[in-house]
């Protein structure tokens, strides 16, 4: 038999295994169902003071439920940023919607509340944040551009687990709805997951219900539908009475996702402490090479990822050759920013036609420069991972930057 690479799995040797063994014992808990996901549910509302949360398979599909909850749909405009993930913009699509990009801000590189507010238009219905790398976008300014146009607030914290802002509120408590991904890279995983949270028991019923394939008996707070056999087996028992899609999370990741979350302040710390010292590094060095994420003051990052500006170009050295020699160093890689959303070639090319959602026809106003701060970042982002086991393979990180900085000084 094939030896188990003992430096791998490192995140999953406690009670993963223990949970996973007692799921499967259960024959899939048949007659109560939902057994892991509702500990896993309860203990993250626990740990984010939030009155439900709502487990599901993917951080995609907690966002298209958030966005279902709020009543988007046809022919509304979602305003996203353009410096995140195309999924930001797919579930926009998928509530046959228009996603409206903001520009980021140039330090932060998080939207810009500033932008936010010239894209609105009598059809928005909602703003997506997104907490990008693990730092908290400006909550106060979003929430009261919110208010004044009485638009619905998501957070997306899928790279964003117990950060904080300046007045110590936990990243995804804010808005109507937090919303987290559990996918492999993630501060926690359950190899594919998610969760969504909020004090808004009607939100929540929605969320679950949509992500429940619209089961009857479905509240917000449980996800049960084995609750009764003599009223459930009965040819007169209709069972769904909302249309809806099947984001259950399964038992399998949710025992997964529990063992997780009951380490989160632990993972948390980890990349928290990778994150710092990589600043530290670059600070040490005087070197202007790279400009770290800026974290306003009293703000917490949580550094999913270690985010900086290459700024190499004006010394005539290229990104590519900056991240080979960091490789060449030791370093476990650098990773680039995704395309901005708009210069996705779906999300490109429906636009261009002046099509979305099938044959919605959508307004050309918005132009192709306007997130001009974003497009110019997001060809000299650098992500650095955090994710290390131990000290020792942090140090490796921070030495293979050290030593690439100072090769170009
Ligand atoms: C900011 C952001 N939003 C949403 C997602 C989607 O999450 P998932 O991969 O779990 O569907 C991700 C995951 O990569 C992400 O980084």
């Amino acid at each position: 038999m094939k030896k188990i690479n003992s430096k791998k799995g490192w995140r999953f040797r406690n009670n993963e295994k223990k949970y996973l063994n007692k799921i499967l014992k259960s024959d899939f808990s048949a007659g109560s169902d939902n057994y892991m996901s509702e500990k896993f549910e309860t203990l993250f509302a626990k740990k984010h003071n939030q009155k439900f949360a709502i487990s599901s398979n993917s951080g995609t599909s907690t966002l298209h439920q958030a966005l279902h909850s709020f009543g988007v749909g046809h022919g509304d405009e979602v305003i996203i940023p353009a410096l995140t993930v195309g999924m930001c913009g797919f579930v926009v699509w998928q509530c046959g919607a228009v996603p409206v990009y903001a520009d980021v801000d140039s330090e932060t590189f998080l939207i810009d509340p500033n932008d936010i507010k010239k894209k609105i238009t009598n059809k928005t219905k909602a703003i997506m944040v997104v907490h990008l790398y693990g730092l908290m976008c400006d909550m106060d300014k979003i929430i009261k551009i919110a208010k004044r146009y009485n638009l619905k607030v998501l957070e997306d914290c899928a790279q964003c687990f117990l950060a904080y802002d300046n007045k110590k509120r936990i990243s995804g408590t804010i808005g109507h709805v937090g919303s987290w991904s559990l996918e492999s890279s993630k501060h926690i995983s359950s190899s594919e997951g998610g969760v969504l949270t909020t004090n808004n028991k009607l939100l929540a019923y929605k969320m679950r219900k949509f992500g429940g394939l619209g089961f009857t008996n479905i509240t917000a707070n449980s996800g049960k539908v084995r609750i009764d056999k003599n009223k459930f087996q009965n040819p007169n028992w209709k069972r769904h009475n909302e249309f809806g899609y099947n984001y259950r999370m399964s038992e399998l990741c949710a025992a997964v996702a529990l063992a997780q979350t009951e380490k989160l302040e632990f993972f948390v710390k980890k990349r928290k402490n990778s994150g710092n010292q990589f600043i530290k590094v670059i600070n040490e060095s005087k070197s202007n090479i790279l400009i770290p994420q800026k974290v306003p003051k009293d703000y917490i990052h949580s550094y999913y990822t270690f985010a900086a500006l290459f700024n190499g170009k004006s010394r005539g050295v290229r990104w590519s050759d900056f991240r080979k020699k960091f490789l060449n160093f030791g370093g476990d890689g650098i990773y680039s920013a995704w395309q901005t959303v708009n210069n996705e070639p779906c999300f490109y090319k429906a636009r261009k036609k002046g099509l979305y959602s099938g044959s919605m026809k959508i307004s050309n106003s918005y132009g192709w420069g306007e997130t001009p701060v974003a497009v110019k970042l997001q060809k000299n982002i650098m992500q650095f991972t955090t994710n290390q086991k131990n000290s020792n393979e942090i140090k490796k990180q921070i030495l293979a930057l050290k030593k690439t900085i100072e090769y170009y000084q």
